[in-house]
């Protein structure tokens, strides 16, 4: 298992050098925890307010063997200062370039391009400890796919603690989001369920995109603290156990900014039905998309915290992420 795994690894690396490198902040944090995975991770993440019932519907499509319910989002202005809208449950949404990914002395060269949804405020077993639960993952090398089965089974373990990561498709390839002209940005991640770039295009269904605009932090609806509080609440996995993810954005090179735009939640958004999902079908009007929501984004320092229980996690978040 571990000589499959060093050889995994080793034939990641082998292909990455051989994609383009994307400049962006050092891993800061590695020389501090050698033994926990860290990486630098320029992500964008919006909280998009979705109904409760599609809410609980993905987080059970994702985990069908835990008990977990939904937990009401406490009035709490330093995170959310008009409140959070009644009969919604903030889903969390991220797609960013992963880089300068270390574990112990193994360092991959290149980095990784990755999204996820969560649904925050999850509760286990009843238990009051708010988590995050995953109804999607995708994950992809700077030039698109990488050979099927490769990085995933190597990275749900090294960098999601266990939760699924399928293959995806990112545009820009590269970069974590690209301009689109007039201030507007975007990025987007599709579901490669049968990627096939010799014969011809493969099936591609859409799991998320953004279309956003950087803003002020006054127009903000969420505090950086709030988006912080969120992108940093122990994530359930299959096992019922969790992981902190940490991810801090106190280093000079984070250069957090604030976005306002639309995300668009494609059939991969969570379950496993390539022409819909709970996530889309919830929207205003079916289509997937939820206007004018509002993201928080940055190069964040990531460190990857051993696996444990779940209200454990819950009490040890570390408060230094929330600066
Ligand atoms: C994050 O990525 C964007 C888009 O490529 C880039 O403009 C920005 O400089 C990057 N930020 C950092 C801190 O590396
Ligand atoms: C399942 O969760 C509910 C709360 O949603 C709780 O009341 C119940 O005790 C839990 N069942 C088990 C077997 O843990
Ligand atoms: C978001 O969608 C609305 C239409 O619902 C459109 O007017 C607006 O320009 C879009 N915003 C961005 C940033 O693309
Ligand atoms: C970067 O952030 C980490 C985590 O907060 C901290 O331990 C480290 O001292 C910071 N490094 C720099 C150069 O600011």
């Amino acid at each position: 298992m571990l000589q499959l795994r060093s050889y995994a690894l080793g034939l990641l690396a082998s292909l990455s050098t051989l994609t383009q490198v994307n400049a962006q902040c050092a891993n800061n944090v590695a020389v501090y925890n050698p033994n926990a995975r860290t990486l630098s991770a320029n992500n964008t993440w919006f909280v998009v307010p979705v109904p409760k019932a599609a809410a609980l519907t993905a987080v059970q499509e994702a985990y069908p063997l835990l008990n977990v319910s939904l937990l009401d989002v406490p009035a709490d202005t330093t995170l959310f200062p008009n409140g959070f809208p009644a009969g919604q449950q903030p889903a969390i949404v991220n797609i960013g370039l992963s880089s300068d990914i270390r574990m112990s002395a193994l360092q991959i060269d290149g980095g990784l391009r990755t999204g996820q949804v969560y649904i925050t405020y999850v509760s286990l077993n009843g238990s009051p400890s708010p988590l995050a639960a995953q109804a999607s993952g995708y994950i992809a090398g700077e030039n698109g796919p990488l050979p099927q089965g490769l990085v995933p089974t190597v990275a749900t373990s090294l960098l999601f603690g266990g939760n699924p990561a399928r293959l995806g498709e990112f545009s820009p390839e590269g970069p974590p989001y690209q301009s689109e002209g007039n201030g507007i940005l975007s990025s987007q991640a599709k579901w490669a369920l049968l990627p096939n770039p010799i014969s011809g295009p493969g099936v591609y269904p859409e799991a998320f995109d953004f279309e956003f605009t950087h803003i002020p932090a006054s127009s903000s609806r969420y505090t950086a603290k709030g988006f912080k509080y969120l992108i940093n609440l122990p994530q359930l996995l299959p096992t019922a156990q969790c992981q902190r993810s940490a991810y801090y954005f106190t280093n000079a090179t984070a250069n957090p900014v604030f976005s306002n735009g639309n995300v668009t939640f494609g059939p991969g958004a969570d379950g496993s039905s390539a022409t819909t999902s709970a996530l889309m079908a919830a929207s205003a009007d079916g289509s997937g998309i939820y206007a004018d929501v509002d993201g928080f984004g940055g190069c964040a320092q990531s460190v990857g915290n051993n696996i444990q229980d779940c209200d454990e996690a819950s009490a040890q978040t570390d408060p230094n992420t929330l600066n």
